[in-house]
């Protein structure tokens, strides 16, 4: 990459007294979803000036998934305070030109924000993003003893861009008890502009904070409903693959996969709430690749396909529409089978079969049909 060497340095060794959780408050998934590290990952890995990015941890910090999902390099050791940490991690990631040093509580953090504070690098040693105060302020303790200007007054939020030698050698000079890096910067004589924050970059630290987070990520998700339907045609054989598992009976079911009609009619329901077409476009069965595929290979594609949009799935019900087999005594393999492949609880699947009074073809035993909805969560 051309242009300055951006280390995006994102802290996450405290231990998130005020929160007030058995969970660490960093590693608690936010409305079911990633917790408040992956979403300050999302951010910093994505943004086109970050040259890398590192994280400071405590022990037990992020799982080695996160750590591979990311491309992390080893993870740095924090200290004893935020100061500690920040320094640590300045210390063990040398060869850049400027660093953004991140709370991980942070997780609303948005490339506007971002931008912002590399610009005014620029001009400046420091920079830090800020919201003015808009409430009128008192001191006191029992009773109001005087009144604050709220004039030039600033809440200071993450991340904090830097001049990566300047702070450095601040840290390095610095006596304990700095609030944040823009404080140990300006100790060791350095300016530190403020460009605007932004009110969606609280930080997670108290419990209602975390309820606030969760409303601001259920507000902007959006639930979307979707049918699939599928038949198949009875043939020679001794068992029938249905909703991923082997049934047995007197005929087998035709078809150019393993003709499992029920996860085939999941599988578009699922493709459908993300509008990404039908099984046929994704698997054509022109294709000798697909010749007595398992389905579970279909319902784990369109899984997937929700799971890289940040999406969830929240329910999927089926109906079976058949005279024979019976589906009742395999109905509750068929939800736990289901269930597996999408990594949904079982609750959230849902089985029923019925037939057509001996009418229509799935009546008179010819083949078998499926219908499915599925419902799922995506941001808007
Ligand atoms: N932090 C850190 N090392 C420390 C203390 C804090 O890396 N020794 C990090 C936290 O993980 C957080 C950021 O600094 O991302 C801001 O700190 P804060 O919100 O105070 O988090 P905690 O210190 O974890 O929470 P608390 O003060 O409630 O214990
Ligand atoms: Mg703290």
């Amino acid at each position: 990459m051309n242009g300055p060497r951006t280390l995006a340095l994102i802290l996450a060794a405290g231990s998130g007294q005020r929160a007030g959780s058995a969970a660490p408050k960093l590693h608690r998934p936010l409305n079911g979803l990633k917790n408040a590290l992956q979403r300050s990952l999302d951010m910093f890995c994505s943004h086109p000036a970050v040259s890398c990015v590192r994280v400071v941890s405590a022990l037990g910090g992020p799982s080695e998934a996160v750590v591979e999902a990311y491309g992390l390099e080893s993870l740095i050791p924090g200290g004893a305070t935020r100061q500690d940490s920040a320094r640590l991690g300045l210390e063990a990631s040398p060869g850049f030109d400027r660093v953004l040093i991140h709370d991980a509580a942070r997780p609303f953090v948005t490339h506007a924000v971002i931008d912002r504070v590399l610009a005014a690098l620029d001009t400046h040693d420091g920079a830090l993003p800020a919201l003015p105060v808009t409430d009128s302020l008192r001191r006191g303790s029992d009773i109001v003893e005087d009144e604050v200007d709220r004039t030039d007054l600033w809440r200071v939020q993450t991340p904090q861009g830097f001049r990566f030698d300047a702070i450095l050698a601040a840290h390095r000079d610095a006596p304990p008890g700095a609030t944040d890096d823009a404080e140990v910067l300006r100790a060791a004589g350095g300016t530190v502009a403020i460009v605007e924050g932004d009110e969606a970059n609280f930080k997670l630290t108290t419990p209602a904070d975390f309820v606030r987070a969760d409303q601001m990520l259920a507000a902007a998700m959006i639930s979307r409903t979707a049918s699939g339907y599928d038949v198949h045609r009875f043939g020679p054989g001794d068992h029938i693959w249905l909703c991923g598992v082997q049934v047995p009976h007197s005929h087998g079911l035709i078809g150019h996969s393993d003709a499992d009609a029920g996860l085939h009619a999941v599988t578009d329901a699922l493709l459908g709430c993300i509008s990404a077409g039908d099984i046929g476009e994704h698997f054509p069965p022109s294709d000798p690749k697909w010749r007595g595929a398992s389905s579970d290979r279909f319902l784990t594609h369109a899984r997937d396909l929700i799971l890289a949009r940040g999406g969830v799935i929240d329910h999927v019900d089926v109906t079976l529409i058949c005279e024979r087999p019976k589906v009742g005594p395999h109905r509750d393999a068929m939800r736990q089978r289901i269930a597996e492949l999408l990594d949904i609880s079982i609750e959230a699947v849902s089985i029923k079969a019925t037939t057509t009074e001996g009418l229509g073809f799935a009546g008179r035993g010819e083949g078998l049909a499926a219908q499915a909805m599925a419902t799922v969560r995506t941001a808007r």
